[in-house]
């Protein structure tokens, strides 16, 4: 992955810090750079004549925090993405950041899904009918009604807000198929004055439904990212699984960010120039405390 990779186990962060929430991590010091100074910068994290250990140890606590680039007393912490952004350099700038933890240990998730180690748990992704948390639940519920939805916060059948319909195959949401194509400020407006949102597809079994309803459409959803290489999230805080292979790719640019949002397209996710007209597909639920990747 790293041509020149020199792995020096630089420092353990046992500090208060670090047993308040139960993170342990170690930063290995690798001699590498970053192309630019602040490439997938994330947000607030830019800091000047501040120590290596307070450095690392705000890195700590952010857990989309990846890399940590510091010189000259200047701090700034990056995201995944920034490892496109990489160039060999004599001076040990760059600190990778890796979790001891291990939270998949024990295999939390059910089903046959995937383990997703993280800072502060972990994921789970399912496959098939499974969904939730651990994957444990599978996608049995169903309403008689029609244009009903399965609330998971009451657990009962509720009615879909005017002009929304159900979709047998993913019963916990309601949907509203506008037809239209917009620019994602717009597409973002419609959905909202309708109380719902743009598309939250966690599941690959949502995003397959996508697939087959409409395999050459492009669909917004609901994301959008302010800087080059911040994390894609989803409106309820949760990450964005399901990108396409070596998306997002900012229009492989560098420099100058050209895709703030994403688009779901034949099932992968993609990002996406906000200036762009899509389709616009609104999603309404009650709960969004569920995860279901
Ligand atoms: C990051 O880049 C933006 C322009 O893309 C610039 O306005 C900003 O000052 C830069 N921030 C840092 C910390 O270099
Ligand atoms: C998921 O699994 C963990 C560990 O086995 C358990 O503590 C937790 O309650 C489960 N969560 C759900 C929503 O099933
Ligand atoms: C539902 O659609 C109809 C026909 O397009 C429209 O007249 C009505 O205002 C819509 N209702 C709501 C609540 O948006
Ligand atoms: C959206 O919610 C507000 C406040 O609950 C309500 O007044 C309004 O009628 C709702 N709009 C639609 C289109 O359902």
């Amino acid at each position: 992955m790293y041509p020149l990779q020199i792995n020096l186990i630089f420092l353990m962060l046992f500090g208060h810090n670090c047993l308040e929430s139960g993170l342990s991590v170690h930063f290995k010091a690798n001699y590498f750079d970053l192309k630019i100074q602040n490439f997938s910068i994330i947000k607030d994290s830019f800091y000047t004549k501040i120590s290596l250990l307070s450095c690392l140890s705000k890195c700590l606590s952010n857990e989309f925090c990846l890399y940590v680039r510091y010189e000259d007393s200047t701090c700034s912490h990056h995201t995944e993405f920034a490892e496109k952004a990489f160039e060999k350099s004599f001076k040990k700038v760059l600190y990778e950041k890796h979790l001891i933890k291990d939270n998949c240990l024990e295999n939390p998730c059910k089903n046959s899904g995937v383990c997703v180690n993280r800072q502060n748990g972990y994921d789970c992704l399912c496959i098939n009918k499974y969904f939730g948390k651990n994957c444990s639940l599978l996608n049995s519920f169903s309403c008689s009604k029609t244009n009903s939805f399965w609330s998971l916060k009451h657990e009962l059948c509720i009615p879909c807000p005017a002009n929304f319909s159900s979709m047998p195959q993913f019963p916990y949401s309601c949907f509203l198929n506008s037809g239209l194509n917009m620019i994602y400020r717009n597409a973002k407006l419609y959905c909202e004055e309708k109380n719902s949102t743009l598309l939250r597809l966690k599941s690959i079994m949502e995003r397959s439904n996508f697939v087959q309803s409409d395999p050459n459409g492009k669909y917004w959803l609901d994301t959008k990212i302010n800087y080059i290489g911040e994390t894609f999230l989803w409106g309820d805080g949760s990450k964005i699984y399901g990108f396409a292979q070596n998306e997002p790719n900012n229009l492989n640019s560098l420099e100058i960010i050209f895709e703030t949002c994403a688009v779901i397209n034949n099932g992968k996710i993609f990002d996406e120039i906000e200036f762009y007209e899509n389709y616009v597909v609104c999603q309404y639920s009650d709960s969004y405390e569920h995860f279901f990747y």
